[in-house]
């Protein structure tokens, strides 16, 4: 066994938490690489909902590690709060264990992310306002506080004077806030410290040893491939790297200890916050999508942008994540939809284009061009085998396939665990499916059909 990163494909909130949860029943250590409470997974087990914005998702099984890696911006009230929350709800979190690597979100942070976010006004970039970005920028100029920093009062009273006045001049001259007092600064992270001492550990070494014990080591993205700061649709972007890559820098792994990626996507998609996006719908299948889906923030609670599936990014996403499997999630919500669309290519200025831009000039100026598929009216949260969706619900699914270029395993009719169709094998890297896997004549896109699947990676 080696690990496995669970990956979103789009812009966040594809089902992540589920994907997570109903992977992590077989796995030793969870680990979130990546982001900060920023991030909302739901897990829907019977009549309970957890809502987990820092812990990982698999905290719900007794027999899991939970990490949260040193690539993760960690709000230690929120952490302590939600340590709280799951206790109180019979979920022991003893286990939990954080990077001493991982960055603090300290206070002036959420206040200058708020503050940025004001000044923008009509510009903004929609953030979540959890201090996710200044934490980071701390972080690449060196002058962040880390987790095993609140255990030292003393050094951290230290780095705190050089680091205030810079913080409070900004909050002061430039947004006319108030500033952060010192020795309420350092009392307040200490208690942090003290709280969190137990769980405050070097986890590399951890994930290290798990896996030279032949355990297996989960990896949970959060936000998703196109939030990415790299490879995203940058400027609107969180300020971290989502994709499978950061596993490694912010889990601890090696990127040949990875040996499997499961890419995970909802059946339409969604965007909270600002930025372009080409198959946003403001129209009645928006509405469909938005009311049938639930489709709010876990969060923020604001309102999910909703539109149509775009594959011209889905082939980016499944390329740069290395993705070997996909767990396509919601497919229950479109339902009743008379007509079903998906985005193949995009016309900017009169061009057919199929890649994503990077421009976000360019991206806002594309134009969808749609693939229509017969819609279903049954209703599929029940079923639990592939052969039993109805036929249009099967075309859409096999046509997705194609246009991924990697095997759908898993489909998702509902919110709950059980409510999981297991539609093929997952092969791993050194597994990678032969052609047999999508042959089907229906998968692919226009021009697309057949479009060379799965060839071995691994060729001796
Ligand atoms: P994450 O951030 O990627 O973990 O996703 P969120 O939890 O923010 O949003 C996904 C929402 O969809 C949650 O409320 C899930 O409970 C729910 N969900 C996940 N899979 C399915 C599904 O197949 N069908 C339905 N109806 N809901 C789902
Ligand atoms: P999960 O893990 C969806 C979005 C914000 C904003 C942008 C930058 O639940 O999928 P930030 O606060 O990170 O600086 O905001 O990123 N965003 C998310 N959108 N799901 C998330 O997490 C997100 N985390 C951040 O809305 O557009
Ligand atoms: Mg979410």
């Amino acid at each position: 066994m080696a690990a496995t990163v669970i990956v979103g494909l789009q812009w966040g909130d594809e089902g992540k938490g589920k994907t997570t949860d109903l992977l992590a029943e077989s796995v030793a250590v969870v680990v979130r690489y990546q982001g900060g409470d920023n991030a909302g997974h739901t897990i829907v087990i019977g009549d309970s909902v957890f809502k987990l914005h820092l812990v990982p998702s698999g905290v719900l099984y007794p027999h899991i590690t939970p990490v949260i890696g040193n690539g993760v911006v960690v709000n230690p009230q929120t952490l302590l709060d939600e340590m709280a929350m799951l206790e109180e709800r019979g979920v022991g979190t003893a286990n939990v264990r954080v990077s001493e690597a991982a960055h603090v979100i300290m206070p002036y942070h959420v206040a200058l992310d708020g503050a940025m976010e004001a000044r923008l006004a009509g510009e903004e970039i929609g953030t979540t306002r959890r201090g996710i970005g200044p934490a980071y920028a701390d972080r690449a100029w060196r002058i962040g506080v880390r987790m095993a920093d609140l255990l030292e009062p003393g050094a951290l009273r230290t780095r705190l004077e050089r680091i205030l006045p810079e913080k409070n001049a900004v909050l002061v001259q430039t947004h006319g806030l108030e500033p952060f007092e010192l020795d309420d600064l350092v009392a307040r992270a200490t208690d942090w410290g003290e709280r969190l001492r137990p769980h405050i550990v070097d986890t590399t070494a951890l994930v290290q040893d798990a896996l030279a014990r032949g355990l297996h080591v989960l990896l949970e993205g959060a936000q998703g491939t196109l939030l990415d700061l790299d490879h995203g649709t940058y400027p609107y972007v969180t300020s971290s790297n989502p994709i499978a890559g950061g596993a490694c820098t912010g889990g601890g792994v090696g990127p040949l200890q990875v040996d499997e990626v499961i890419g995970v996507m909802k059946a339409y998609a969604t965007r909270v916050g600002s930025g372009p996006f080409p198959t946003e719908l403001d129209d009645e299948t928006g509405r469909h999508l938005l009311e049938r889906g639930h489709e709010f923030g876990t969060t923020t609670g604001r309102r999910r942008r909703c539109g149509w599936f775009d594959a011209v990014p889905l082939r980016h996403a499944v390329a740069i994540n290395s993705v070997t499997s996909i767990m396509l999630n919601k497919l229950d919500i479109l339902s009743g939809l008379p007509e079903v669309r998906l985005c193949v290519a995009y016309r900017i200025d009169g061009r057919i284009v199929e890649r994503l831009p990077s421009s976000p000039d360019l991206l806002a100026r594309a134009e969808p061009v749609y693939e229509a598929f017969e819609g279903w009216d049954e209703d599929v949260s029940g079923i639990r085998r592939a052969e039993d969706l109805p036929a249009a619900a099967r075309r859409y699914v096999d046509v997705l396939e194609g246009l991924a270029g990697v095997p759908i395993s898993i489909v998702s009719v509902g919110a709950d665990r059980q409510a999981t169709i297991l539609r093929r094998e997952r092969p791993r890297r050194a597994t990678v499916a032969g052609p047999g896997w999508a042959g089907g004549g229906e998968a692919g896109g226009p021009g697309r059909a057949g479009s060379s699947p799965g060839a071995p990676v691994d060729a001796p």
